[in-house]
């Protein structure tokens, strides 16, 4: 059913008309989201029914003018810093076209995500390369590709990069440093990269790092562009970022002082805190570019510095909430004085965020007033008990099988952390825009599967 309503059709007017009815609320739903008449949800002007029809379940909504309105925010929260997208919250080939049309660069950490961005005609001087463990392929790519800078994150990457680019002979290698500061963001232990005992960068503490830097200085094929560090994901301080500021401008100043080299880049990774339910915090973004930028400044000037160009590389925080998840549901089983469980047609497979990490969320009925309500666990499909999407969700009463459920918040690291487990095909991305739908990722089908499987 297509949607009529002109107020659906605009990011603006339609966040507007959210706030009036204090439905969907903008900070967890695409900007675009829409609550209509009947519990109708509708996002970038398309019906979320529709796209059902459409397209099958799961499927996977992408709001363009929500990520687009990210883009901007931090471009302008920022000012003149760069902002590169980490492309492994979620990647396509019309995502890499619309980072670009936005003026953001791209992390990467493949050569996977790197054929993307090529495929895509993304420039090679605003693609950064990341991975603790390069391999010979993706780094090969990578210079293959043109002016990529390359963040190290071992010794052995050093010579062995330096090696690479000898035959080459043309440009200098660009790199940076992935520096490890010693700072607890106080985040979920498995995305926690800023600390010492973890797999990521060279340790500060340890010296590993300026020892780094002089073996760069030394490789007459290498041209060091600056220091780099992630200190997590989900973080919502920033006086962890201004102490990790400190800390590199610390090691850029010992650079300084022992090379005579001014470091011109300063990359503090991404991480940067996103809502995800109705319960989490909204979170100041331009607050949070203003005590970055002044702690870089702050911090170069007392070390008498010249003020490094700032990157950040936000992944979550520029694709998170553009993207909703639509399930239909395929079972309802009510566990007499427990629970009522209501079962969908993914799960797991399109989301294993909740079973990694304990990632909660909030879910919304489509096409079902929502009133009586009820507390229901919504689970997936797969041969897992620990399959669960979203415990403890307010949803209609009434709820049955063939009815559609759309999960909030579903845009970073779902569809690019999204397995075939159990043989169950990934879902397609559709985009929506002014009342329009296009499919830029295609379903997994079965004979996907069967195509890669080629040993009887
Ligand atoms: C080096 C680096 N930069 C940026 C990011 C993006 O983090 P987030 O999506 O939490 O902003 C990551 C995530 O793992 C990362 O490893």
């Amino acid at each position: 059913m297509p949607v009529t309503d002109d107020a659906a059709r605009s990011a603006g007017s339609a966040t507007a008309r959210l706030r009036e009815q204090g439905d969907l609320r903008p900070r967890i739903w695409p900007l675009t989201a829409c609550a209509l008449a009947g519990g109708e949800i509708s996002v970038g002007g398309v019906s979320l029914a529709e796209i059902a029809a459409r397209y099958g379940t799961p499927a996977y909504v992408l709001d363009e003018a929500d990520v687009r309105q990210r883009c901007r925010d931090y471009r302008q929260a920022f000012g003149d810093a760069e902002i590169a997208y980490a492309g492994k919250a979620f990647l396509c080939r019309a995502m890499v076209r619309l980072v670009d049309e936005e003026g953001l660069s791209l992390d990467v950490c493949s050569e996977g995500e790197l054929a993307v961005a090529s495929s895509a005609g993304f420039p090679a001087d605003r693609v950064l390369l990341h991975g603790n463990a390069k391999t010979p392929g993706d780094l090969r790519a990578a210079m293959a590709y043109g002016a990529v800078r390359i963040v190290l994150d071992s010794a052995g990457e050093i010579a062995r990069i330096a090696a690479l680019a000898q035959p080459l002979a043309r440009l200098r290698q660009r790199v940076l440093v992935r520096v490890t500061p010693d700072v607890d963001a106080h985040t979920h232990r498995a995305v926690a990269t800023g600390v010492e005992d973890q797999k990521f960068g060279f340790s500060l503490s340890t010296g590993a790092a300026a020892d780094a830097v002089r073996r760069i200085l030394a490789q007459p094929e290498l041209e060091l562009a600056g220091l780099h560090c992630h200190l997590g994901s989900q973080i919502t301080r920033p006086e962890a970022f201004e102490t990790a500021v400190r800390r590199l401008a610390g090691l850029m100043a010992a650079v300084h002082a022992e090379h005579g080299v001014t470091l011109p880049e300063l990359n503090l990774g991404g991480g940067h805190g996103v809502p995800c339910t109705e319960d989490d915090h909204d979170y100041d973004l331009a607050g949070f570019a203003a005590r970055i930028r002044a702690a870089v400044r702050g911090a170069c000037a007392s070390l008498r510095l010249p003020a490094p160009r700032i990157t950040v590389e936000p992944g979550r925080a520029i694709i998170s909430r553009a993207m909703v998840t639509l399930y239909r549901v395929v079972s309802v089983k009510h566990v007499a004085g427990l629970r009522t469980f209501v079962a969908v047609d993914g799960g797991m497979s399109d989301n294993p965020r909740s079973a990694l990490y304990g990632a909660r969320y909030s879910v919304r009925a489509v096409s079902r007033p929502a009133d009586p309500v009820q507390l229901t666990t919504v689970v997936g499909r797969h041969c897992e008990a620990g399959d669960v999407l979203a415990a403890d969700v307010a949803l209609p009463a009434g709820t049955r099988p063939g009815d559609l459920l759309a999960v909030a918040c579903t845009g970073a690291y779902h569809h690019s952390m999204a397995s075939n487990y159990n043989m169950v095909g990934r879902p397609p991305v559709v985009a929506v825009r002014d009342g329009a739908a296009r499919l830029l990722v295609r379903r997994e089908t079965a004979a996907d599967m069967r195509q890669r499987d080629v040993g009887l």
